[in-house]
């Protein structure tokens, strides 16, 4: 039996940043068969102290049932309605909020990063904690603004809980939504930001550093044309190691010139 202690310890580990009851909840105490039998369904997570985390599932049916839902969803509004409604992927259990992007579809630039950290579950938007604020500098730089033109996601929807790596089944699961959410955005150019991403969406295993600053081709059966893609470091990881920005700012400039060469930008804007 863990103590008090240990047991908050756990909690703020598994992502718990909050007590939101004035009075403790022992999760861990069997309900009484007639309570256990009268329960109505769990109140939403919003409302409630912090959730149980779910047990692990099969993550088949849940991998195709969000193939199937994704391809019926033939605008960005019904993704984004669809990915909220999901319950397949046991990190909504943890969250606080689903963070399905944020920026401009219209933009021409998509990125995508890891998963949403702490701030982001918050307040359900991608990339607005300290890597997210380095990134949006960063990017400012070559002419591109969230609220102008650029669009951003990450591989999976919810955070994981104490921001952790999400797992290959979480990934598995959001896949098929991420992978919708390209087609419906249809950006000139895709950027993944860091290994989890690019490894998710080339399905090639080197690390984030022999992937990044090269052009790959993202392909779907459903677009006519493939999309040229690159790989750069994670904005958390350039702040862990400064010394690699000038790497990053290497793939952004190559990015640059890639949207002049497709009429999509000026050397000057
Ligand atoms: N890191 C990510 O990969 N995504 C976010 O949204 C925030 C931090």
């Amino acid at each position: 039996m863990m103590d008090d202690r240990t047991a908050l310890a756990w909690l703020i580990a598994m992502g718990a940043d909050e007590a939101v009851l004035d009075d403790p909840v022992d999760r861990f105490r069997a309900p009484p068969p007639a309570a256990a039998a009268a329960s109505a369904p769990a109140p939403a997570r919003r409302d409630s102290a912090p959730a149980a985390i779910a047990p692990p599932q099969a993550s088949r049916p849940a991998e195709l049932s969000a193939r199937e839902i994704a391809l019926r969803c033939t605008t960005l509004d019904e993704l984004r309605a669809a990915v909220m409604a999901f319950d397949g992927c046991t990190l909504k259990a943890t969250a606080t909020n689903t963070v399905f992007a944020d920026g401009t579809p219209a933009g021409r630039v998509m990125f995508i990063g890891e998963a949403p950290g702490a701030d982001e579950d918050r307040l359900g938007k991608p990339f607005v904690g300290v890597s997210g604020q380095l990134l949006d500098r960063m990017l400012a730089h070559i002419g591109l603004e969230r609220a102008r033109n650029f669009y951003i996601t990450n591989t999976v929807f919810w955070r994981p809980p104490g921001n952790r790596l999400p797992t290959a089944s979480e990934t598995a699961i959001c896949l098929p939504f991420v992978e919708r959410h390209i087609e419906l955005v249809d950006p000139l150019v895709l950027c993944f930001l860091g290994a989890a991403a690019a490894k998710a969406l080339t399905g090639r295993s080197e690390g984030i550093t022999r992937l990044r600053g090269r052009w790959m081709e993202w392909r779907s059966e459903r677009l006519g044309r493939a999309i040229p893609a690159i790989a750069t470091f994670h904005p958390a990881y350039l702040l862990r190691q400064p010394i690699a920005k000038r790497e990053a700012w290497r793939d952004l400039v190559a990015l640059k010139v890639k949207l002049i060469e497709l009429g999509a930008a000026s050397a000057t804007g």
